[in-house]
């Protein structure tokens, strides 16, 4: 279901710790995952969540799996349910698949958070901790137009490196870079084909665990 594009892309680049799969996803497989984002949204829709600063986020959400990401007043935590109440859809078959393959030590991912970025959209440097157990990987696919990706350290602030992530590239957060900060500062909006109109999806695949 997922491809390899070509011979090395198994070799990833590495950043800060963060491990980056370029171009893994061939167009096909883009395409594949862009229709299950397209159900889950269906199910699920996606939804702009307040941050406990009480700022709306400029990237729209949903999730699939067990466990969502949300944030409101109250702080950033998983729910089980939708804020419409239903529950989400379950994790897409070829993004297991993908996982087994890049995290093959690491128990199923339970939850998937789908970030879709619309023109202007950006994610401000934050750490990934409101999961249980940190041993275990966070998967991101990047699906449409770049985005510039910005990697720092385990602590906020010091010296920190970006890399433009394309359509089809895989970064696995993990070992030493789990807990690192790292933001989106921006997007080429329309650089892709891929998402007709333009924009931007990135999945993550997580453990939550509880
Ligand atoms: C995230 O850190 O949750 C999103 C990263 C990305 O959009 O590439
Ligand atoms: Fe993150």
């Amino acid at each position: 279901m997922t491809h390899q594009a070509k011979d090395g892309a198994l070799r990833p680049l590495l950043v800060k710790g963060f491990r980056i799969y370029q171009g893994l996803l061939d167009r096909d497989a883009q395409r594949v995952l862009l229709h299950e984002v397209a159900a889950i949204q269906r199910k699920a829709p996606p939804f702009r969540p307040e941050t406990p600063g009480g700022r709306r986020m400029s990237v729209s959400m949903t999730s699939a799996g067990r466990h969502g990401w949300f944030s409101d007043r109250h702080g950033y935590r998983y729910v089980s349910r939708h804020p419409s109440g239903v529950a989400w859809p379950p994790i897409p078959a070829p993004l297991i698949a993908l996982w087994r393959r890049l995290a093959p030590d690491a128990p199923l991912p339970d939850s998937c958070l789908v970030n879709l970025y619309g023109k202007g959209a950006r994610m401000g440097m934050h750490q990934d901790r409101d999961e249980a157990d940190f041993d275990h990987p966070i998967l991101s696919i990047s699906l449409g137009d770049e985005a510039l990706f910005r990697m720092g350290n385990v602590t906020r602030g010091g010296r920190t490196e970006s890399i433009w992530l394309k359509s089809g590239d895989v970064v696995v957060i993990g070992g030493a870079a789990r807990l690192a900060y790292h933001g989106v500062d921006r997007i080429r909006f329309a650089s892709s084909s891929l998402i007709k109109g333009g924009g931007r999806v990135n999945l993550t695949l997580r453990v939550v665990g509880g």
